[in-house]
């Protein structure tokens, strides 16, 4: 199969969440850019606006949809209309996802025996249960078409610890990454594919741009990864691109870290020594 096949996706229907911005609006294009018709949705109508006109302004084929993924009925809407207004829906991309707040590598109230209940319940909320409502109600669609493909933004958090994140963090990412799974062995007679892309850090506006606004933080999280430093938000494309693509068609139930290697080292940069847990060394 030539090249230009293998990385067909022309005609073909995508949504994703959280699109307005980092990961979410890199898969928006990427899918975009390659001729799929793409329903961006986020709770940010303003930022969605800007990208939406953007993008069309392109010649991409690109619509947004302004909701909060932890309104379900809202959520139904989004997945049903996209796939009622373009006929099909070919690609699931469920993004959208926060931070729990800093863990205890960054400030002693991350501590377990200091953690905030309602954080990590919004973490929850908005990282686990609305990802596999998204996939609930995207499936339906799929079904009857007898092909899909499901991408799940998980975390390398979402795989061993990462005491730079807080529990609801880490809890949903790992509870998303079983979830794929499950779903993937389930949709396989079905022609639908189920995977986890686990990224490392990537410079995006996640915890309220803390990587951006704090250059102290982007080199804890550059130390810990061997290629040494955080990544560019294009650079998830390429893997995007392959589990939507023919390129894929055998890839299911997997967990891919994008990571700079951070997953492939057992002890990364000097956790140990930076863990004060007083805080005094931060
Ligand atoms: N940036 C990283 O280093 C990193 C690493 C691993 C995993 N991730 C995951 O990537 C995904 C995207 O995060 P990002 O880093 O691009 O962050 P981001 O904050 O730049 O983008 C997230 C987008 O999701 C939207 N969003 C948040 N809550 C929503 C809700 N309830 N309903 C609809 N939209 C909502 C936001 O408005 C925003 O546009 C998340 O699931 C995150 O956990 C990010």
């Amino acid at each position: 199969m030539k090249q230009a096949d293998l990385f067909n996706i022309k005609g073909h229907v995508a949504i994703v969440t959280g699109a307005a911005s980092g990961l979410g609006l890199a898969y928006a294009e990427v899918m975009a850019e390659n001729g799929a018709t793409v329903v961006m949705a986020d709770l940010n109508p303003a930022t969605l606006e800007e990208h939406v006109a953007r993008l069309k302004a392109a010649g991409c084929k690109v619509e947004g949809a302004v909701v909060d993924v932890s309104d379900t009925d809202a959520l139904r809407d989004a997945i049903d209309g996209a796939a009622k207004r373009h006929g099909r829906l070919d690609y699931l991309f469920a993004n959208a996802g926060i931070s729990a707040g800093p863990g205890t590598l960054l400030t002693p109230d991350g501590a377990i025996d200091k953690f905030d209940v309602k954080a990590y319940q919004r973490a929850i909320d908005i990282n686990q249960t609305a990802t596999l409502m998204a996939i609930r109600f995207a499936v339906p669609h799929m079904k009857r078409q007898k092909s899909g493909s499901i991408v799940i933004t998980a975390s390398i958090a979402g795989i061993q610890a990462e005491p730079i994140c807080g529990y609801g963090y880490v809890a949903s990412k790992a509870a998303v990454i079983n979830i794929a799974r499950q779903a993937a062995v389930e949709l396989a007679p079905f022609n639908i594919r189920v995977n986890s892309i686990a990224p490392g850090p990537f410079l995006t506006n996640i915890g309220d741009g803390r990587l951006k606004k704090q250059p102290e933080v982007v080199k804890l999280f550059a130390d810990m990864v061997p290629l040494g430093r955080v990544a560019n938000t294009n650079e998830i494309k390429g893997l995007a691109l392959l589990l939507a693509s023919p390129a894929g068609s055998y890839i299911t139930g997997t967990v891919i870290p994008i990571d700079g290697g951070a997953t492939c080292v057992s002890t990364r940069g000097n956790y140990s020594a930076a863990i004060q847990h007083d805080g005094s060394n931060l």
